[in-house]
């Protein structure tokens, strides 16, 4: 039994709501919170006619001719990498503009990852979350897309996706409503149309989703089980008396840096939980860098951002995971990752 584990693919696309809505995304995100801009921010914002007056000057300053003006990539790149600006909020909001800058034309990564990964043969295939970068349709049904020639080509592999962050986010910042139904709508087939748990029996592997985004508050970064879940996961791990117990969710368990974005919330419950009934390996994304942790005994992968990029535009390189389980146990266990070569 073989698990190739993909993540945060982010589509984005150049529709012109799409567009509008990540520069009023980046601008909310921009203002530091408690600066007095963040109150002028929300002045423009309220009323319609200035809000359009305000978007259509930063996509004019950002858009040419439906194209992403090199100018504004350099100083993205600029500003995301020197952290010029005022601490995480605006660097990630850098991040999500480059996302958009980068990759909403859909690079050759994609390309190379699809071909790599039908090339690896899997039986099954995890997505742990954020294919999309704003929720939208027109993301979704690219993601969707992808999802659909992928799977065409390995007719005999199936695919877990459960949603990131990202794929929650509602169109007004600030706003509490996830998407579900939009990702149930899309993606959500393997999921059970959306509901958490989610039970996937294999020959030898015992597989369970999880929903991580819960709190959409705090610019939508922070992840959480909540003890619903973490109590249904207890049942049904109890009763999983055979085979590797894997556990796949969007948000990371301890954070392998000082900085940055906050781990999930009830992460230590989750890993005693794991410990407990001996679970196998649990698998991730939402940190958009590859790496291996072993927490409380239990092995835990990261999958990074298989196409945004382990920063494939600086290294010229991507990563994933692809992992091969027999008798019920992970065969290697101490794995590295699958390193993807990207032409320049
Ligand atoms: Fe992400």
């Amino acid at each position: 039994m073989r698990i190739a584990h993909i993540s945060d693919l982010h589509f984005a696309s150049l529709t012109t709501e799409d567009r509008a809505e990540y520069v009023e995304k980046f601008l909310w995100r921009a203002v530091p919170v408690g600066v007095a801009g963040a109150g002028g921010i929300a002045w423009l914002m309220r009323d319609p006619k200035r809000r359009k007056t305000v978007l259509d000057l930063v996509e004019r300053v950002l858009f040419e001719k439906g194209k992403i003006r090199p100018a504004a990539i350099i100083a993205a790149v600029v500003l995301g990498l020197t952290g010029l600006g005022v601490g995480y909020v605006y660097r990630h909001a850098i991040m999500k503009l480059l996302v958009v800058l980068l990759y909403a034309e859909d690079s050759k990564i994609r390309e190379f990852l699809l071909k790599d990964l039908v090339d690896k043969r899997p039986d099954h295939i995890v997505v742990s979350g954020d294919l999309t970068s704003i929720a939208s349709d027109a993301e979704f049904q690219k993601a969707a897309d992808f999802v659909r020639v992928l799977m065409a080509k390995l007719p005999n592999a199936s695919i877990t996706i459960v949603p990131g962050n990202h794929d929650l986010e509602d169109a007004d910042a600030g706003s509490d409503k996830p998407k579900l139904h939009l990702f149930a709508k899309y993606l959500g087939a393997s999921s059970d149309g959306g509901s958490f748990p989610s039970v996937r029996r294999f020959d030898g592997v015992t597989l369970v989703e999880l929903r991580s985004p819960i709190s959409l508050t705090n610019a939508g970064v922070s992840g959480a089980l909540g003890s619903t879940q973490i109590k249904d996961l207890d049942d049904i791990l109890g009763s999983q008396q055979h085979g590797a117990k894997v556990l796949v969710m969007h948000h990371h368990l301890k954070n392998p840096w000082k900085v940055g974005m906050q781990p999930l919330e009830d992460g230590k419950d989750l890993i005693a939980l794991a410990k407990t009934h001996g679970v196998e390996v649990i698998l991730h994304g939402h940190k958009h860098s590859v790496y291996k942790q072993v927490l409380n005994g239990v092995l835990v992968l990261c999958a990074g951002t298989t196409t945004l990029a382990d920063s494939p535009v600086f290294r010229g390189h991507t990563k994933y995971w692809v992992l091969d389980f027999e008798d019920g146990r992970l065969v290697d266990r101490k794995p590295e990752p699958v390193t993807i070569k990207l032409p320049r």
